[in-house]
Formats: C-alpha cells, sequence, structure tokens
C-alpha cells in the first residue's frame, strides 16, 4: 500500500511564488509593448530585458557566467543520480528515477537556449563545460554511496536548488526568468519523490532508517554549501543584486532552506547533523553551523571527491554523441534545402 506523504512544509508556499512570478512575468510581456526605455529604467521598474534590448556588456557576460554554470550543472548534476538508475529497488521507483534525470537534461536545454538567447553559441557553452573554463555546482561532486542518497539529493539538493531558484523566475532577464518558472514546477516535484522516498525508508527497517540517516549526514553540510560563499566573501552579489539577477544574497536563501528544512526533518524523523542547530526568538530563525567554505572553495575548483569522475564521464558522452550531433545537423540542413526548393518551385 502507498504510504501518505505528509504535508512538505515549506515547500508548498514556493510553488506559490513561482505561480506569483509567472502571472507577472505575463503582465511584464504586455508593458514590454508600451515603448523603449532604457536600461537603467526597464531594471528601476522590475520590468524585463529581452535579448534585443540594449544591455551593459558586463550584465550580458554576468549572466552567461550564471545561466552557463547553471545549466552545466543541470547536465553534470544527472550522473551522480544516474547512478542509481539501474539499481532502483523497485520499478515504480526506477520510473520516477528515469523521469528525473530526465527532467534535469530537459533544463540543462532551457538553460542552453535562454544562454544562447545572449550571443553565444551552443557549442562555446558545451567546449567551455568540456575545458573546465566554465564550472558548474559543487555539489555534484559528492558520490551517491546508496539507495538512500536518491532520496536525501531529491530532499536537500532539489530542495536547496528551488530555494535559490524560485526567486531567479522574477529575475530581470526574460528569457532565464521564463526558463525557471518550469525548472521550479518540475524541481518541486523532484524534491517531494526525495522526500516521501525518504520519508519510505525512515519508517522502513532499522537497516533502512540508518541509511537515511547516513545519507541526510553526508548531505546537509555540502547542500547548505550550494548556496555559495557567505555575502562578505561573494564576488559577483552586489552588482548582480543591483542588476535584479539575484534577489536575495547568499546567505539569506541558505537561513531561508535551513529554516524550511528543520520541520520537514522532524516529519521525516531524521536529525540534522548540526548540534547547534536550535531556533533563535530574537533573530526568528533557527541558528545554525555553516558548512566549510575552505572545503566549497577547493571543490569548486576541482578537488572534490568526485570531479575528475564527472569531467571525464561528460567529456566521454560528448564524445560518444558526436554522430548524434552530426545526423541530427544533416537532417536539419536537408530539411532546409527541401524547404528552399519549395519556396523557390
Ligand atoms: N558551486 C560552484 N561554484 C560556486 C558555488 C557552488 N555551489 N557557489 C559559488 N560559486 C562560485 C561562483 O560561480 C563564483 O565563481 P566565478 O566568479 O568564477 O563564476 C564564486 O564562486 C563566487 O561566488 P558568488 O557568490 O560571487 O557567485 P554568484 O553571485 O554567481 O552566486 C550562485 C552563486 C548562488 C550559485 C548563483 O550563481 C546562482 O544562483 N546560480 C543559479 C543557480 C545554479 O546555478 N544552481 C546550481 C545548482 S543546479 C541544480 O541544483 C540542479 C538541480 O537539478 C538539483
Amino acid at each position: 500500500m502507498e504510504t501518505p506523504l505528509p504535508g512538505v512544509a515549506g515547500a508548498d508556499s514556493l510553488l506559490g511564488e513561482v505561480e506569483e512570478a509567472e502571472a507577472a512575468l505575463r503582465a511584464a510581456a504586455d508593458r514590454a509593448l508600451d515603448g523603449p526605455a532604457s536600461f537603467d529604467a526597464v531594471i528601476a521598474a522590475d520590468q524585463k530585458i529581452e535579448p534585443r534590448d540594449m544591455m551593459p556588456d558586463a550584465y550580458r557576460a554576468g549572466l552567461v557566467r550564471q545561466i552557463a554554470q547553471h545549466a552545466h550543472s543541470e547536465i553534470i548534476g544527472m550522473q551522480p543520480e544516474g547512478n542509481w538508475i539501474s539499481r532502483a529497488p523497485t520499478l515504480r521507483r526506477k520510473a520516477i528515477l528515469l523521469a528525473k534525470v530526465q527532467d534535469e537534461a530537459g533544463h540543462g536545454l532551457y538553460l542552453y537556449a535562454a544562454a544562447e538567447t545572449l550571443g553565444v553559441s551552443r557549442e562555446e557553452l558545451d567546449q567551455a563545460l568540456l575545458t573546465g573554463k566554465q564550472k558548474y555546482s559543487s555539489i555534484f561532486n559528492y558520490p551517491t554511496l546508496s539507495w538512500a542518497d536518491v532520496g536525501a539529493i531529491g530532499w536537500l539538493v532539489d530542495g536547496a536548488a528551488i530555494v535559490n531558484q524560485v526567486p531567479l523566475c522574477r529575475c530581470s532577464y526574460g528569457p532565464y526568468a521564463r526558463a525557471m518558472i518550469r525548472v521550479c514546477k518540475e524541481e518541486s516535484f523532484h524534491q517531494r519523490q526525495g522526500y516521501q522516498s525518504l520519508y519510505v525508508l525512515a519508517q522502513g527497517t532499522p537497516e533502512q532508517r540508518a541509511m537515511a540517516q547516513d545519507a541526510v549526514d553526508r548531505w546537509w553540510y555540502p547542500s547548505l554549501a550550494m548556496f555559495g560563499p557567505p555575502d562578505a566573501d561573494s564576488t559577483h552579489s552586489a552588482q548582480s543584486m543591483a542588476w535584479k539577477v539575484k534577489r536575495f544574497s547568499n546567505d539569506e536563501l541558505r537561513q531561508r532552506f535551513v529554516d524550511m528544512c528543520v520541520p520537514q526533518a522532524e516529519i521525516l524523523g531524521l536529525t540534522l547533523p548540526d548540534p547547534d542547530l536550535r531556533w533563535n526568538d530574537e533573530r526568528g530563525h533557527y541558528d545554525y553551523t555553516s558548512p566549510d567554505f575552505d572545503e566549497l572553495m577547493r571543490v569548486v575548483k576541482g578537488d572534490g571527491p568526485c570531479n575528475r569522475q564527472r569531467m571525464a564521464h561528460r567529456n566521454r558522452a560528448y564524445a560518444d554523441g558526436a554522430w548524434v550531433r552530426e545526423a541530427s545537423a544533416a537532417y536539419a540542413a536537408k530539411q532546409q534545402s527541401k524547404r528552399k526548393e519549395l519556396v523557390t518551385a
């Protein structure tokens, strides 16, 4: 029998925010027809910058950096969970995991398409990832050691991703904001399936429960680190927030994530591995122990547990996929010449 899933406290309000951002995007699209406005005025009025609008070079470069890094993260992020597709415990779990990993590929594609609207080609973006010129999220450089890791990734990693990404549905660059609406709706489902999977394990045998707790112990701090360095050390936050690409700082989002996870962990009956985690009445937030930011920087620079493995796999997959790219380019060229023949006939 299906185990009923208790509410994922906090997640519902995040989904509500995505829907509000979607409505605001539609309204912004209508307002954009009112006439041309300068970049600063569009930003000040909380409207959207669109691909053909004038924009400062640094705004364009900053967006390419962030959107590309985000797209690469989705693509590399398929690896740790893909590791468990062939070993999922039931057919149902396998189908869910397959769909989820496939969703991540789709997210990568929406994001690459959004980056391309800024004048960078897909091939340039692929090469930037493959040569290590552009980064991807630190979190995907950790190993998935047990089946419970799939649940912990869904709950914590996808949970952190939606806390970070829901505000991006309101970012100032139209194509990025629009891509994020669909990404966040799907991430919300990913988080729920992970939470449900972990809930089942936590209610299971002592061994299953211990496996779930071990996974949470290993993924908690890397998930906190996903939000980036502390605000005082963040290179891009000030400018990015002034241009309304980022809406909240790294530390603000990290705190929001902690506050959301504590009640969820209580429902799961699992312990977050932080002895100093406690409610602070004065601040109206949970106090918590920060992740090891030196470790974050080491992982970002290529020295995490799985960086080399992830990049080797990606390079191999890219080389193996050459025939698919060639075949689809040949097909597209053939279709185009057929269309031309029809027009000139
Ligand atoms: N992993 C890798 N690099 C990171 C990082 C992390 N967790 N956190 C920060 N960095 C890097 C930044 O890219 C920057 O390096 P750069 O100048 O060489 O590009 C440097 O550390 C300093 O950090 P900043 O705070 O100045 O950087 P940002 O202002 O860009 O903030 C961010 C970092 C919060 C990750 C922001 O870029 C962002 O919100 N990006 C969009 C979301 C994203 O990319 N998420 C990745 C996860 S995707 C995912 O989780 C998929 C899902 O399916 C699970």
